[in-house]
C-alpha cells in the first residue's frame, strides 16, 4: 500500500498550485479551485503537509463574501479549458460578494467544519493545529450562520439548494423531475468538459440548458438570496448537502469548547442542530424506501428515489439506532450485490440508473468516503471495511479517476475509471482511508 499512498501524494502536489495556495481538482477539466473539493483534499494534505492543508482552507476561506456566503468555484487564474467560467456566472452582480476574487454565485456541500475536525484529529501537532483553527473558526461559523438566516425560507433548520451544481451531485438523475417542470431557451455555447472528457460520461447538451437557465434567473437577480427562494424553478432540501451542514455543526461545537471560548456561539450552533436534526428525521425519511430522499421546495413533494445521498446521513449521526439498520440493509440489498462495488452512486434497481454517467451511477470515493465513517460510528465495521477495500480496489485497479464503474466485471482491464484522471479528492480521500 505504500507504492499507492506515494502516488496519491504525487496527485496531490501534482494539482497544488503554490503562488496562490489552493489545488485544482484535476488539470484541464477542473482548472480553478472548487468549495467541497477543497476540504477534502485539505483532508489529505494534513497527512503528509500541514501547511498545504491549512494554506487550502484559508484561501477557500479568503473567497468568503461579506454575507458569509463562500462560493462553489473560484477562478483564481483566466483559463479557456471550461466553460462556464466567470463572465457567465458574474459573481460582481450580487453587493456584498467578494472584491478579491471572481466566482460562481452558488454554492457546495458546506464541508469545513468537519475538515477543521479532521485535521485536529490528524495533526501531530494538536496545538499548532488548534492556532490555526482559532484563526478561521469564525469564518467558518459565519457561512453556517449565512445558511440558517437565508437557506430557510420556511424556517424549518433545513436549507435549501437553488442549483444541481450547489448539490455537488450535478447530473443526478433526481433532478430529472424538476427538469420535467422547466423549459429552458436552446443555449448556444462551446462546451468544454467534452474535449476532454468522453461526452458519453458527461451531462447532456439539454442538461446543461437548464443550469444555464437557472443561473440566468439568478443573475437577473442579482443573486438575491429572496428572490432566487421566490423565483427559482430548482429549490431542493438535499440530505447530502444538509447532513454536512449538520456534521460541521457538531464539529464547530466541539472545537470551540476545545478553545474554550464563544459560548453564545456553542448555544447557537446546539439551537440551529437540534432543529436541523429534527426536521431531517421527521420530513426527509422515507419509510417505504427505508432511508433519507431529497425534498423539491418549489413544487412541495419528495423526490422519492434511493440515491448514496439517501446513506450520507450515517456521516453526520442522524438516524437513531433502528433506521440506520434499515439504511444498511438497504444499501446492502440494493447497492451491495456481489457483482457490484460499493456505493452506486444511484439504485442499480432503477431505469434511470447508468454506471457510466457522472452522478447517475458510477461510484465516488468522496461519498465512499463518507460512508465508511458513518458506518464504524455505528458499529457497522464489517460493511464499512468492505466500502473502504472496494474503495482501495478501484483505485489500484484504475487509477486515481474522478468516478468509476460499480459494475466489477467492468473492471478486468483497468479501465472502468472516469471523468477527471489523477483527480485531488480521491487521492487525498485514498490516503486517509489508508491511515485508518
Ligand atoms: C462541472 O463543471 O461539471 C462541475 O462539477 C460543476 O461544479
Amino acid at each position: 500500500m505504500e507504492g499507492l499512498k506515494h502516488q496519491a501524494i504525487g496527485v496531490l502536489n501534482g494539482n497544488w498550485k503554490d503562488e496562490v495556495g489552493f489545488s485544482i481538482p484535476c488539470a484541464n477539466l477542473y482548472p480553478f479551485q472548487w468549495f467541497w473539493d477543497s476540504g477534502l483534499i485539505a483532508i489529505g494534505f494534513a497527512h503528509f503537509d500541514m501547511e498545504k492543508a491549512e494554506r487550502e482552507i484559508k484561501t477557500l476561506l479568503d473567497t468568503q463574501w461579506g454575507n458569509g456566503f463562500i462560493p462553489h468555484i473560484i477562478f483564481h487564474t483566466e483559463s479557456d479549458t471550461y466553460f462556464p467560467g466567470p463572465d457567465f456566472h458574474r459573481s460582481d452582480l450580487h453587493p456584498e460578494s467578494s472584491k478579491k476574487y471572481r466566482s460562481t454565485g452558488m454554492t457546495q456541500p458546506p464541508v469545513t467544519g468537519f475538515v477543521l475536525e479532521e485535521i485536529y484529529r490528524i495533526a501531530k501537532d494538536k496545538s499548532a493545529a488548534l492556532n490555526f483553527i482559532e484563526s478561521v473558526i469564525d469564518k467558518v461559523y459565519f457561512n453556517h450562520q449565512y445558511f440558517y438566516e437565508n437557506r430557510d425560507p420556511q424556517n424549518e433548520g433545513l436549507v435549501y439548494i437553488y442549483h444541481n451544481w450547489e448539490s455537488g451531485t450535478d447530473n443526478s438523475p433526481i433532478w430529472d423531475d424538476i427538469w420535467d417542470t422547466m423549459n429552458p431557451p436552446e443555449y448556444t455555447f462551446e462546451r468544454r468538459d467534452t474535449t476532454h472528457v468522453d461526452a458519453s460520461e458527461r451531462p447532456s447538451k439539454r442538461e446543461y440548458d437548464h443550469y444555464l437557465h437557472i443561473i440566468d434567473i439568478a443573475k437577473d437577480h442579482n443573486y438575491s438570496d429572496e428572490k432566487i427562494a421566490e423565483l427559482s424553478p430548482f429549490l431542493v432540501q438535499d440530505p447530502l448537502f444538509n447532513a454536512m451542514l449538520i456534521k460541521s455543526n457538531e464539529s464547530l461545537m466541539k472545537l470551540y469548547v476545545l478553545l474554550g471560548h464563544d459560548e453564545a456561539k456553542i448555544q447557537q450552533l446546539k439551537k440551529w442542530q437540534e432543529k436541523a436534526v429534527m426536521s431531517f428525521n421527521k420530513k426527509l425519511f422515507d419509510n417505504e424506501l427505508g432511508a433519507y430522499v431529497h425534498y423539491d421546495l418549489r413544487n412541495e413533494r419528495p423526490l422519492r428515489f434511493l440515491s448514496s445521498s439517501s446513506f450520507a446521513p450515517l456521516y453526520a449521526g442522524i438516524p437513531n439506532p433502528d433506521r440506520a439498520a434499515s439504511m444498511v440493509k438497504i444499501m446492502l440489498e440494493k447497492f451491495g450485490a456481489e457483482h457490484q462495488y460499493l456505493c452506486a452512486s444511484f439504485d442499480p434497481d432503477s431505469e434511470r440508473f447508468n454506471p457510466k454517467k457522472y452522478w447517475r451511477g458510477p461510484v465516488w470515493v468522496n461519498l465512499n468516503w463518507m460512508l465508511y465513517n458513518g458506518l464504524k460510528a455505528y458499529n457497522y465495521n464489517e460493511v464499512a471495511e468492505r466500502v473502504k477495500k472496494d474503495t482501495i480496489s478501484i483505485i489500484e485497479n484504475n487509477g486515481f479517476y474522478e468516478y468509476f464503474d460499480s459494475r466489477k466485471e467492468m473492471h478486468k482491464n483497468g479501465n472502468a475509471g472516469y471523468g477527471g484522471n489523477n483527480f485531488s479528492w480521491s487521492a487525498a480521500l485514498l490516503i486517509d482511508l489508508l491511515e485508518r
